[in-house]
């Protein structure tokens, strides 16, 4: 494991995430971000009915995971894949149909304290931020390299950032910028002084961008949400946690469109337009108990959606 740190990172909402699946038909979920195994163990503590195909970009959590529900042999397989490979990982277990998928998004806390990946702006470390040491691009390339229209796209798009325009000029201006304190300390200066009193570290929205950019976490999202529904039996749950707005509004829209089939005709007048409904919304944006949030302030800003395929 990195930095020899253990992997630690307290699943969100866990009782809710069992509820959630409680009853669904026998076989396979497809947890598709296993991180470090924490809902999965749940879920096969809960119901011996089913089994679990575990998928992480990050092979550091693949191993954390492996090692943690060993014991659960033959009811648990791992597939080193991207989320929205839906059809990749369950053929890598060769598994034709889902029970459920559960989806808990963004990063684990390992990825924080593993300091040389490079996604905390507390410690020094060259920047990197990609969930997958196999992808190309890191967040040096797009710290360094892209326009300085692009960072500020980034910024507004990824954080709502409202000083992206400063920062990004002040970015570009400092280039060559390799180092993640030396990123952050960019940012802060960047921002007018009573803003950057305000709100938690100055930094924390341009590092969530630019990990988000760096693993391109928004536009695998609606293609993932779509391919497990397709793949999941009738009575299956999909369930999501997501943590900031621009994935909740991702999960909403494509849970809407799949409870409607995109249907827009007008509500008083039956449907004519013959659109297809494949799933029932169960949970809307449902939150942590406040005995959670105070346990877990990571989990403060979690909201889970779930839907059942119909
Ligand atoms: C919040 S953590 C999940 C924690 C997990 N539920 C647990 O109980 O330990 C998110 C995990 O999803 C992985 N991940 C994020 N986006 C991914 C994607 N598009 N494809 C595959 N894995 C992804 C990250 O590498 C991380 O390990």
């Amino acid at each position: 494991m990195s930095n020899g740190i253990e992997f630690a990172h307290v699943p969100v909402m866990v009782d809710e995430i069992v509820a959630a699946f409680a009853g669904i038909p026998a076989g396979v979920v497809l947890d598709g971000t296993l991180g470090g195994g924490g809902h999965s163990e749940a879920l096969l503590d809960a119901d011996e009915r089913i089994s679990i195909l575990g998928v992480d970009r990050d092979a550091a959590a693949l191993s954390a995971a492996s090692q943690r529900l060993s014991r659960f042999a033959g009811r648990f397989r791992a597939s080193h894949r991207r989320f929205d490979d839906v059809d990749g990982a369950m053929a890598d277990a060769s598994v034709t149909e889902l029970s459920g998928a559960l989806f808990d998004l963004g990063v684990s806390s390992h990825q924080f304290d593993a300091v040389e990946r490079g996604f905390s702006y507390r410690a020094s470390a060259p920047l990197d931020m990609r969930m997958d040491a196999r992808d190309q691009v890191s967040a040096h390339e797009l710290v360094n390299e892209s326009d300085e229209s692009e960072l500020v796209r980034i910024l507004q798009e990824y954080a709502d950032e409202r000083f992206a325009v400063r920062i990004a000029r002040a970015i570009v201006a400092a280039r060559p910028v390799e180092d993640t304190v030396r990123l952050a300390d960019i940012v802060a200066a960047a921002i007018p002084a009573p803003a950057r009193r305000r709100g938690g570290h100055p930094a924390k929205r341009t590092f969530q961008a630019l990990r988000i950019a760096v693993n391109a976490e928004l536009d695998v999202l609606p293609v993932a949400l779509d391919r497990a529904i397709g793949r999941t039996v009738k009575g299956g749950r999909i369930a999501v946690l997501s943590y900031h707005s621009g994935e909740d509004r991702i999960v909403k829209e494509r849970f809407r469109f799949h409870s409607t089939g995109g249907c827009q005709c007008p509500r008083h007048l039956p449907c004519g337009c013959g659109a297809e409904r494949t799933v029932k919304l169960v949970r809307v944006a449902s939150k942590p108990s406040a005995v959670e949030m105070e346990r877990n302030p990571r989990s403060t800003s979690a909201r889970l959606r779930v839907a059942e395929v119909i």
